[in-house]
């Protein structure tokens, strides 16, 4: 980037708010940008885990054309459209939920999140809510107040929502096991609220943020059977596990287990903004009038692009593609696993994979300066990633499940050789 540009970005936005990647992007196709100085890249950071069908997919693209021939607003609790509704009986359809359910449409991520916390809260009329340490839900109040993740997303913004606690998240690399996770949240209904006074778990199938670490099926059905025993409602917060992340189309279908209300975000609608709520309708319905709604929420032009999306899981088989990716994608990460001292654990569920970077692997100590410097490396070599993580030190995978086999082998030789020589 030229010292013109960032000194512009400099003088027009936020500190806090300085971009990573140190150039202008202008382009972008399928898995590839590139910069304003005609470099290529590979993009597995993907708008932070966005772009599931990648940039400017075809379906999507022309969904969004022919729908910009129409109209480009509507406030759909005034002037409904039939894109929204189609969203909607589609996520009915595909999530996992055996109970009748109804989706509700908002804008992002923390708005789901939410709509979801509000309703359960008023379903149940009960007040208490239990999320996760490492769990990350948004940046508006509410969704921080959930996040388990203090810095930077908390240190000093407080006071932050009351009653709201924080559970373990089983983390099986870092010796926190599930039965360990469990009785911590058993140690919060016991000690901690009245269980009566309870409404909800809130939890990700595999923490993003947090480190890209995958609960087990066992951890998820206890918590569901502990939710039902005592009325309690589970959320699954899907806004990142959503959309064929995991492997199949929601983290729910991955694992088996479903909850009561999930929500989904990202990957929805192939770029534009747009988020879900969906649960069984007898908690959906149980709002009174006008008592949820969205001025921008079920944009028209998010919903055409959002059914463009599920076009591509559809008509292009997409599911299919993306376990061949995670399959190759597994198998040379753990081969360079054993090739490193600098891997200590590689995991997660489909393409959500993380790679957990340590000083060596008897030790275990996290290497965050030895993550970002492989970070530095891969993108001084074509390929963008990210890391996360409580301690910074988790490379994560986030590239389009439209990626190429071609250039998903591309971009592990770029990741191996840039770990091996670093
Ligand atoms: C699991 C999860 N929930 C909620 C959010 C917040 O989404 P948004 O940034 O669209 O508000 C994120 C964003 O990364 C997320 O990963």
């Amino acid at each position: 980037m030229s010292n013109n540009d960032l000194e512009t970005i400099k003088q027009n936005v936020p500190d806090a708010w300085i971009p990573s990647l140190d150039s202008f992007i202008v382009k972008g196709s399928n898995a590839e940008i590139w910069d304003k100085d005609n470099n290529r890249y590979l993009d597995y950071v993907g708008g932070y885990a966005v772009l599931n069908t990648g940039h400017l997919n075809p379906r999507v693209v022309k969904n969004v054309e022919d729908q910009l021939k129409n109209y480009s607003h509507s406030c759909f609790a005034f002037a409904p459209h039939e894109n929204a509704v189609k969203v909607a009986e589609q996520i009915n359809k595909r999530y996992p939920i055996e109970e009748h359910t109804k989706t509700f449409l908002v804008n992002s991520g923390a708005e789901a999140i939410e709509n979801a916390t509000k309703i359960a809260r008023y379903h149940t009329k009960r007040k208490n809510i239990i999320a996760f340490k490492g769990g990350f839900h948004g940046r508006t109040y509410l969704a921080m107040g959930l996040t388990g993740k203090d810095n930077p997303y908390k240190n000093g913004f407080g006071p932050f929502p009351e009653f709201i606690h924080h559970a373990e998240y089983p983390y099986a690399y870092r010796d926190v096991t599930d039965e360990m996770a469990i009785d911590s949240v058993n140690n919060i209904l016991k000690n901690k609220v009245d269980i009566d006074d309870t409404a909800a778990f809130v939890v990700e199938i595999q923490l993003g943020e947090g480190g890209y670490i995958p609960s087990s099926v066992d951890f998820l059905e206890e918590l569901k059977s502990i939710a039902i025993k005592n009325d309690i409602l589970l959320i699954f917060d899907e806004v990142q596990t959503g959309f064929g992340r995991t492997g199949e189309m929601f983290g729910a279908n991955t694992v088996g287990v479903t909850p009561d209300i999930a929500t989904a975000a990202k990957g929805i609608a192939g770029g534009f903004p747009l988020a879900a709520v969906v649960g069984k309708s007898e908690i959906m319905d149980s709002i009174h009038e006008a008592g949820i709604g969205s001025t921008f929420g079920a944009s028209p032009i998010s919903c055409a692009a959002a059914l463009g999306v599920l076009e591509v899981f559809d008509k292009d088989d997409l599911l299919n593609h993306t376990k061949k990716q995670a399959t190759t994608m597994n198998e040379s990460l753990n081969l360079l696993m054993n090739e490193s001292p600098f891997i200590g654990d590689v995991r997660g569920y489909g393409t959500m994979l993380g790679v957990e970077i340590v000083e060596d692997q008897d030790s275990k100590k996290p290497g965050k300066e030895i993550a970002l410097k492989i970070i530095d490396n891969c993108k001084n070599n074509g390929l963008l990633l990210v890391n996360c993580g409580l301690e910074g030190n988790v490379i994560r995978f986030m590239g389009p499940l439209t990626t190429p086999l071609d250039q998903v082998e591309e971009a592990l030789d770029i990741f191996n050789k840039s770990v091996i020589n670093i």
